[in-house]
This record gives C-alpha cells, structure tokens and sequence, in this order.
C-alpha cells in the first residue's frame, strides 16, 4: 500500500507503507530524514508533527491526551494536525496524503 508526503520545498513524495508500521516510520524507511522523529515515536518529541488531508474519509486513530497535548506546544498546530508515529497504518489508510509540519 502506499501513502504520499509532501516534504517541505514542496515536493511530494510517493512511499511504501506497510499494515502494522506507524506512517512516521513508513515516510522514514523511505529516506526522508526531515520528519525527525527524535524519540522514535513515544510521544515525547513532536517533531513527527504532519498535516492530515481529509481527515474526515479516513478512520483514524482517536488522538490521545498525550498527543494533543504535545500538539499544543507547537506554534504550527492546525485542524488538522496529527503526530505521524501515532498513525498506525491499516489497508483502510491507503492513498492517505501527509504534508511535514513546518520545524518549530
Ligand atoms: Fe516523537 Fe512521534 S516520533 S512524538
């Protein structure tokens, strides 16, 4: 399966995307470092901070406490915001496109 993201000069991507990863490891197994991904995805850094187009035709994880609170000390949060490590990808996911939120 496979999900797209849109890296920060603006360019998007196509990548490989298997059921059981997180999409933050998905975008980082295929080379694109700029999704830091400092704590290796337990909630603890935010720097795996993504757009999520669409949020409303997918089913996505319901966003934790911990997420949303961690989302709340970026100055880029939006609507949509989403901590990609805390997307765990399922066939349902596929095609779901992902832009890198800004570096805070
Ligand atoms: Fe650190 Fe997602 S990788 S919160």
């Amino acid at each position: 399966s496979e999900i797209s993201v849109t890296l920060r000069d603006g360019s998007t991507r196509t990548v490989e995307a298997q059921v059981g990863q997180s999409v933050m490891e998905a975008v980082r197994a295929a080379g694109v470092d700029e999704l830091e991904a400092i704590c290796g995805g337990c909630l603890s850094c935010a720097t795996c901070h993504v757009y999520v187009d669409k949020t409303d035709e997918y089913d996505l994880p319901p966003m934790s406490d911990d997420e949303d609170s961690l989302l709340e000390s970026s100055f880029h949060r939006r609507e949509n915001s989403r901590l990609s490590c805390q997307i765990v990808f399922n066939d349902a996911l596929s095609g779901l496109h992902v832009t890198i939120a800004p570096e805070d």
